[in-house]
């Protein structure tokens, strides 16, 4: 792999306490990682260069939350929502007989277009969920769909009880913990669990996490979207790496977030598809909680892949400045999956990076809607 400079760099935005903001920067990629940073007269020479006429570079985004392997169309329920008609979770389901009936092939289609959407939009590392089968099959199938495109695969079985168990909620669980875990947890890294009303209350949530703990996988939970409810403090109680959405939140259950390793993952997507009140970013953050920002693509509730849309609706509705909102992106979607090697630029780092059309990236959300993303570098290779 050919050792690149990129030069050029107008500014370089680290999103590192070790290197901060750099003006008229340059960065040198080898083997994939970030082997030098400085200024552009201090640059070293690589195999190749490329000018980047002043452009402001950061981190590649990482959505820590995505829902990707599904078929078919839910704009009808968008169109009535936008009218009146509230959000419940069970439109799931809708889906679900869709994904069902869908082939590998389509399935994996839909992946890839959704995938390219995301690194188009600057997102280098995402995760991607099952719930959408809701069987053994389906969901193992699901899983394995998903990790062609991603390390970061996530067991949803505990997204809604599936329609053959309606009447038995409980032996649904049980195969959640049981029989389909068994099937996918060879494919997965993260099992997580739709804790809330119309779907999973705290005693399963916590059955389901630490099912998923004794398999070897880390616990998410998707917590407090529509309604309070126990989803934060079992995630907290857990150790569970992210509670997400976090819209109807107890001073309790802020308390638990800040004492906890958990990270508050904000998904301002489905509340801008949802038409509901937003989640209480500043909060969170005077409290002194990790905050991510992701995307929550799925087709009922947020159907967007582009995280400068959810930068730039944390902005203007959630009243984060547009620092932490890029850090909730970058180093945020980082510690939402535990990792330590994206989501910054400092020497060591993967080399996922972004050049904006753009001076800085305050950009993202002044200008938004904007297609700002000029190109895009996974493991050092451009990809946009
Ligand atoms: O994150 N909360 C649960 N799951 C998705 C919604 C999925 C759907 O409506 O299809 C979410 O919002
Ligand atoms: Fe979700």
């Amino acid at each position: 792999m050919p050792a690149v400079v990129l030069t050029g760099i107008g500014l370089l935005a680290t999103q590192t306490a070790a290197y901060g903001d750099l003006p008229d920067a340059a960065l040198l990629i080898e083997n994939g990682r970030i082997a030098w940073i400085g200024t552009a007269r201090s640059a070293p020479d690589g195999d190749e260069q490329v000018d980047l006429g002043g452009r402001c570079v950061l981190p590649g985004f990482v959505d820590s939350h995505a829902h990707l392997v599904f078929a078919g169309d839910r704009s009808a329920e968008f169109t009535a929502r936008m009218t009146g008609t509230p959000y419940t979770a069970g439109g799931i389901l809708a889906t679900v007989a869709a994904t069902r009936a869908a082939g590998d092939e389509a399935l994996t289609a839909r992946v890839a277009a959704l995938t390219a959407e995301l690194r188009a939009s600057g997102s280098t590392t995402y995760e991607i969920k099952s719930g959408y089968g809701l069987t053994v099959h389906d969901e193992a199938r699901s899983l394995q769909i998903a990790g062609h495109f991603t390390q970061e695969t996530t067991f949803l079985g505990a997204h809604v009880v599936a329609p053959e168990y309606v009447t038995d909620p409980a032996g649904y669980v049980d195969l959640v913990c049981g029989d389909m875990l068994a099937a996918c947890a060879p494919h997965a890294r993260w099992i997580d669990v739709f804790c809330e009303e119309g779907a999973f209350d705290g005693d399963a949530a916590r059955a389901v996490l630490r099912a998923g703990a004794r398999a070897g996988l880390g616990g998410r939970v998707h917590a407090n979207q529509l309604g309070p409810g126990p989803g934060v403090q079992v995630a907290c109680e857990l150790g569970a790496a992210s509670a997400d959405h976090c819209t109807h939140l107890s001073t309790a259950d802020i308390d638990a977030l800040a004492a906890s390793e958990t990270v508050a993952t904000l998904l301002p997507g489905a509340e801008f598809s949802t038409r509901a009140d937003y989640p209480d970013a500043r909060r969170l953050l005077d409290a002194g909680v990790s905050v991510a920002l992701a995307t929550d693509c799925n087709p009922g509730s947020s159907y967007t892949t582009s995280l400068p849309f959810c930068i730039a609706l944390a902005v203007r509705e959630m009243a984060m400045t547009p620092v932490e909102a890029i850090r909730a992106a970058t180093v945020g979607g980082a510690a939402a999956l535990r990792r330590t090697d994206i989501g910054g630029i400092a020497t060591g780092m993967r080399a996922d990076l972004l050049a904006l059309d753009a001076p800085t990236p305050v950009h993202l959300a002044y200008r938004p809607g904007v297609g700002l993303i000029s190109a895009v570098w996974k493991d050092g290779l451009r990809v946009r």
